[in-house]
């Protein structure tokens, strides 16, 4: 059965894109048929996989969509094991039932206040979503990016996402110029050598075990 994870946030820049294109190649060569819908009228990851001569990315299949009934038609008719759906950073309220069908939302946060006050805001969005369809049940999970490597505010704000009631993986991503980079060549981080890499393996089993509960 198609899982859909959804990278979801009200702010640019914080790693949806970013993620949803490792995540499609961690998917991918985990053995699933993977596609990205890109949402965003920017295109960033459709272009990122378009353009990409990652052996990976060139299998993963990519559309830009943005009408939750090309969406829905898709989803409901895709041979795909998993659908990552990236979002643009304004949560517009059509793009509430992107939400409302997935597995899994992925909410990516920067250690920064105005993130977190994002993450806020994508949970109460969910929750909406989720009433106006019963039959949804994805799990909103934030995701921590742009940590400096060494540091413990991870811990810190992961203590703090979870005091507000939100689940927050266990692992994250590093600020990186492996990730500032695999944007500019169109590629992903998977078969790098650096801690980038090992980073997106252990997120993408963390998320594995989100899409099996
Ligand atoms: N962990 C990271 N380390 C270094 N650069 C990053 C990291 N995450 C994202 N970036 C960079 O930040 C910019 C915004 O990331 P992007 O994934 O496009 O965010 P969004 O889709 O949320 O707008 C890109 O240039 C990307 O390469
Ligand atoms: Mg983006």
């Amino acid at each position: 059965m198609t899982k859909v994870i959804t990278f979801a946030s009200p702010k640019g820049g914080v790693g949806k894109s970013s993620l949803c294109i490792n995540t499609a190649a961690y998917f991918f060569a985990a053995s699933n048929l993977v596609t990205v819908i890109d949402t965003d009228p920017q295109m960033s990851s459709h272009d990122w996989i378009v353009e990409s001569d990652d052996p990976l990315l060139q299998k993963v299949k990519t559309f830009h969509i943005s009408s939750e009934e090309e969406i829905a038609h898709f989803i409901s008719e895709t041979d795909s094991d998993i659908v990552c759906l990236d979002m643009e950073g304004n949560l517009y309220n059509s793009m509430r039932f992107c939400l409302a069908i997935a597995d899994l939302v992925v909410v990516p946060c920067r250690p920064s206040r105005d993130d977190l006050v994002g993450l806020a805001w994508v949970k109460k969005l969910s929750e909406a979503a989720f009433s106006e369809h019963p039959d949804s049940n994805a799990r909103v999970v934030a995701l921590m990016n742009g940590i400096e490597p060494g540091s413990d505010v991870f811990f810190h704000i992961k203590q703090q996402i979870t005091n507000d009631g939100m689940e927050v993986f266990n692992n994250f991503l590093s600020q990186s110029i492996e990730i500032a980079e695999s944007n500019i060549n169109r590629v992903s981080v998977i078969n790098f050598l650096g801690e980038s890499s090992k980073e997106i393996l252990k997120i993408g089993q963390e998320m594995e075990l989100f899409l099996e509960r």
